[in-house]
């Protein structure tokens, strides 16, 4: 029985040896010491002893579990601490490495191009009106003073959505939604997305944008109008600008005007962005009709106003060079991250 014990403790002290996790520490745990193990066994078997050889025996039983389970306990510090090692060093940072560029995103060119153009009204203490995208063909055309004959009327150049709502062609309607809604004085831009029935080309999208300005106050002249445009259009393209109003027609506007700026590429001298010409046409703009005023409930003996109307897409095309609109919506990438 002694030599049995003896022999148990040394299999079981070489198989700790040999183990090389706390799983198979465990299962050595239960196979020695476990309610069915070789010791709880040894233990059993003491019935059958004499009174005389039993506490011997016991007391070898108990030394021998005490020594394997020394044993057990020193085995798992060191699994434990060489497990914990080997985390450590998986985990080990090299924090001389060059990390992961982050890539951080920048403003699309149009984007870009309005927030420059909305803080130069600003700074001239415009306010931002916004207008919805589906208007009224009322707001769009006839408190405009569009007469019903008039072309751009026309199911080939509008997205009519049945007779009374459309897309809006232009942000002209946030002029009378303003004027509606505030009495003068207003001074007011409103940029945002305008709808026509195009054929997508270079120079053509069926969406594309505008950004609308309009001035209500008493004794609002040409000369105001003039003092404002010179004003932007020397900020966003540069001191040196000069600008040239031709007589055009809107039906809002009485007289109204098309606004060209010296090309800013060449100077006036005459180049391929200018056409030769060394002018730009870039706005349209002229004095509030006093019909419009009318419907929207201002008397036109006591204010007077002026308007104007440019294209997002096509300043943005002009001042980057870029020859084709429709890159601007197709969020291709590569020509995203040229700006
Ligand atoms: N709405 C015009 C267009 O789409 C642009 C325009 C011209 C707006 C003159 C104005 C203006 O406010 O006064 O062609």
């Amino acid at each position: 029985m002694k030599e049995q014990l003896q022999q148990t403790q040394n299999q079981a002290e070489s198989a700790i040896k040999d183990a090389h996790s706390m799983q198979e520490l465990q299962e050595i745990r239960v196979k020695y010491l476990g309610k069915k193990g070789e010791l709880t066994a040894a233990l059993r078997g003491m019935k059958d002893l004499s009174n005389e050889e039993r506490p011997k025996i016991g007391k070898i039983v108990n030394e021998v579990r005490a020594n394997i389970e020394n044993a057990l306990e020193t085995a798992m510090t060191e699994v434990k601490q060489k497990e914990k090692n080997i985390r450590l060093s998986n985990e080990t940072i090299d924090v001389t490495m060059p990390g992961k560029e982050v890539e951080i995103g920048h403003k699309h060119p149009l984007t870009g191009v309005l927030d420059e153009i909305k803080n130069i009204f600003i700074g001239m203490g415009f306010k931002i009106a916004e207008g919805p995208e589906v208007e009224t063909v009322y707001n769009n055309f006839d408190a405009l003073n569009a007469p019903k004959n008039h072309p751009a009327r026309g199911m080939s150049d509008t997205f009519y959505i049945n007779d009374e709502i459309l897309l809006r062609t232009q942000t002209s309607p946030v002029q009378i939604r303003t004027m509606k809604k505030a009495k003068p004085p207003i001074k007011v831009i409103s940029p945002g997305r305008c709808f026509r029935y195009d054929t997508p080309d270079a120079t053509h999208s069926p969406m594309f944008h505008q950004i609308e300005g309009l001035v209500i106050d008493k004794n609002i002249t040409m000369s105001d109008l003039k003092g404002t445009l010179n004003l932007f259009a020397k900020q966003l393209f540069g001191e040196n600008t000069k600008t040239k109003f031709r007589p055009h027609h809107f039906p809002f506007t009485e007289p109204s005007a098309e606004i060209d700026v010296t090309c800013f590429k060449c100077q006036g001298e005459g180049c391929r962005v200018c056409k030769g010409s060394g002018w730009i046409e870039i706005l349209g703009a002229g004095m509030v009709h006093p019909n419009v005023l009318r419907e929207c409930g201002i008397d036109p003996e006591e204010y007077s106003g002026f308007a104007f109307g440019m294209g997002l897409d096509r300043i943005t095309m002009l001042k980057y060079g870029v020859e084709d609109i429709r890159l601007f919506f197709e969020n291709d990438m590569r020509f995203i991250e040229q700006f």
